[in-house]
C-alpha cells in the first residue's frame, strides 16, 4: 500500500476516533447542564431526576422547543422503564401546563402559586416522562422569526415535533432502543397519531431504530370532524345541555366543515348552543367551572368555540403564577433569550391562526393499526367538548372487528368505566370524568395507564 494513503487512513481514522470522542463528551455536557438541581417548592424527598432546556428544531427561523424529563424514581429502575411523550391539544396549550403539573406529572402547584405538591398517581412511576411544550410560541418554547406564530399548523407541529425528537435522542442516547410511546389529549389528537406516523415512517428499513416507536394513546382526542360533530351534538342534545331548535341547526350547518375552520352558519350554531349551555364547566359538566367572567368573555372572541382556549380550571391559574416566576424560570433553563411576553398555559395566537388541520385521522390509524402500534383510546364520559359519543362514532367508523364487546372494567370492586377491545385497538371510557382525565380520575387514569403499557385489557372484576 502507498504510504501517503496509509497516512490518509491513520488521520481519517484519527478524527473519526476524535469527533466521536467530541460527541460523547457534549450529551455528557448538555445532559449536566440541562439537569434540574431543584425546583422552587419542590418536596423535600424527590427521589428522581429532572431535566428540562431548548432543542432547536429549525435554525434558519430560530425555532427551539422547551421540554421537561422527568425520570421514574431511582428505587423503580428508571433504566428499565420506557420512554412517553406526552403532549397536550388546544392547539397552542402547553404540555407542561397541564400533563405536566395538573394531570400525570410528579406535582401539582398549590394553590400560592409557589409550592409544588407530591401526586399520589403520577405516571413516572411507571415511566419516564418527557412533557414538551409545541408547537414553537406554546409555553417558553419560542420562534425567532415572529411571523412563524401565524403560520402554525398540523403539519409544521408534526415536522418540527420529530425534529425535537431527533435531536433529543443525541442528547440522550440512553433512551435510544428503549420502547417508546406517544400519549395526549384533546387536540392531540391530531399530535399523537401525525407524529407517530412520521416516526414509523423514517423508522422504516431500521431493524433497529432510536427511536422505538411501540404505540400510542389519545384520550377525549379530537379525530374525525364529521364523526365527532354527530357525537358532540348529541351529547350535548341528549344532556339536556341545547334547545331543539339549536340541535337541529348544528345539524344541518356543521355536520360538513372541519372543526377547526368552521364555517360562518355553523359558527352561529355554535355560538347559540354555547349561550344556551350557559355557565357550565363544558371539559367537565357535573363540576362547578372555575370563574365564569373569564370562560365567557373567552367564548365570545372565540373562532372556534368548539377548541375554545376557555381552559379555565383554576388549578391552571396556580401554574400560570408559579412558571412565570424568575426563579422556576432560572431552575428549568426556560426562557432564556428573554422573551417579551409571559408564559402562558395556552397561546391565543398560535390558537387563532391555526392553519392546516385534516378533517380526519382516521386514515392514520388504519395504516398503524395495519403496522401492528400499539393503539389505546380513553375518554372521560362527563367531557362536553371531546364527549365519549364523539370518540364512539369515529371509532366506530373505523369498522374494526371486535375481540371483547363492551364490559365494565372495575377498579376495587368499583365499576371504573367501560371497555371494548378492538383488532388492533382498546377503547376505555373513565366514568365521572371530564376532559383531562387524569386530573378529575388520577387513579383510574394510572390503572389504564399501567394496562396500556403492560398490553393487557382492563380488568373485568
Ligand atoms: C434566537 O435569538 C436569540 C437572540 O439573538 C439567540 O440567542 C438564540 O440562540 C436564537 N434561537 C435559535 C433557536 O436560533
Ligand atoms: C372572576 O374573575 C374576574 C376577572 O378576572 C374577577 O374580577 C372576579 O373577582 C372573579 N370571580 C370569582 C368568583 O373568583
Ligand atoms: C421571559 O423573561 C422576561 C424577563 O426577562 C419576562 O418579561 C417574560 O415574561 C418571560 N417570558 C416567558 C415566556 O417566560
Amino acid at each position: 500500500m502507498d504510504c501517503s494513503l496509509l497516512l490518509l487512513l491513520l488521520i481519517s481514522l484519527l478524527l473519526t476516533l476524535s469527533s466521536s470522542f467530541v460527541s460523547s463528551s457534549t450529551y455528557v455536557e448538555e445532559q449536566k447542564r440541562d439537569r434540574i438541581t431543584e425546583l422552587p417548592g419542590q418536596p423535600s424527598n424527590v427521589d428522581f431526576r429532572q431535566y428540562s432546556g431548548y432543542v432547536t428544531v429549525n435554525e434558519e427561523r430560530g425555532r427551539a422547543l422547551f421540554y421537561w424529563l422527568v425520570e421514574s424514581p431511582t428505587t423503580r429502575d428508571p433504566k428499565s422503564r420506557p420512554l412517553v411523550l406526552w403532549l397536550n391539544g388546544g392547539p397552542g396549550c402547553s404540555s407542561v401546563a397541564y400533563g405536566g403539573a395538573e394531570e400525570v406529572g410528579p406535582f401539582r402547584v398549590g394553590s400560592d402559586g409557589k409550592t409544588l405538591h407530591p401526586k399520589l398517581y403520577a405516571w413516572n412511576k411507571l415511566a419516564n416522562l418527557l412533557f414538551l411544550e409545541s408547537p414553537a410560541g406554546v409555553g417558553f418554547s419560542y420562534t425567532n422569526s415572529s411571523s412563524d406564530l401565524y403560520t402554525t399548523g398540523d403539519q409544521r407541529t408534526a415536522e418540527d415535533s420529530y425534529r425535537f425528537l431527533v435531536n433529543w435522542f443525541e442528547r440522550f442516547p440512553q433512551y435510544k432502543h428503549r420502547d417508546f410511546y406517544i400519549v395526549g389529549e384533546s387536540y392531540a389528537g391530531h399530535f399523537v397519531p401525525q407524529l407517530s406516523k412520521l416516526v414509523h415512517e423514517r423508522n422504516k428499513g431500521f431493524k433497529n431504530p432510536a427511536i422505538n416507536l411501540k404505540g400510542f394513546m389519545v384520550g377525549n382526542a379530537v379525530t374525525d370532524d364529521y364523526h365527532d360533530y354527530i357525537g358532540t351534538f348529541e351529547y350535548w342534545w341528549n344532556h339536556g345541555l341545547i334547545s331543539d331548535s339549536t340541535y337541529h341547526q348544528l345539524k344541518t350547518a356543521c355536520y360538513s366543515v372541519s372543526s377547526q375552520h368552521p364555517s360562518l352558519q355553523c359558527m352561529e350554531a355554535l355560538r347559540s348552543a354555547e349561550l344556551e349551555q350557559g355557565n357550565i364547566d363544558p371539559y367537565s359538566i357535573f363540576t362547578k367551572p372555575c370563574n365564569n367572567t373569564v370562560q365567557l368573555k373567552s367564548f365570545l372572541k372565540g373562532r372556534y368555540p368548539w377548541m375554545s382556549r376557555a381552559y379555565d380550571p383554576c388549578t391552571e391559574r396556580y401554574s400560570n403564577v408559579y412558571f412565570n416566576r424568575v426563579e422556576v424560570q432560572k431552575a428549568l433553563h426556560a426562557n432564556v433569550t428573554r422573551l417579551s411576553y409571559p408564559w402562558k398555559s395556552c397561546s391565543d395566537i398560535v390558537g387563532n391562526y391555526w392553519t392546516d388541520s385534516p378533517v380526519s385521522m382516521l386514515p392514520i390509524y388504519r395504516e398503524l393499526i395495519a403496522a401492528g402500534l400499539k393503539i389505546w383510546v380513553f375518554s372521560g364520559d362527563t367531557d362536553a367538548v371531546v364527549p365519549i359519543t364523539a370518540t364512539r362514532y369515529s371509532i366506530d367508523a373505523l369498522k374494526l372487528a371486535t375481540i371483547t364487546n363492551w364490559y365494565p372494567w372495575y377498579d376495587h370492586g368499583k365499576v371504573g368505566g367501560w371497555s371494548q377491545v378492538y383488532k388492533g385497538l382498546t377503547l376505555v371510557t373513565v366514568t365521572g370524568a371530564g376532559h383531562e382525565v387524569p386530573l378529575h380520575r388520577p387513579r383510574q387514569a394510572f390503572i389504564i395507564f399501567r394496562a396500556f403499557l403492560e398490553n393487557k385489557p382492563m380488568p373485568m372484576s
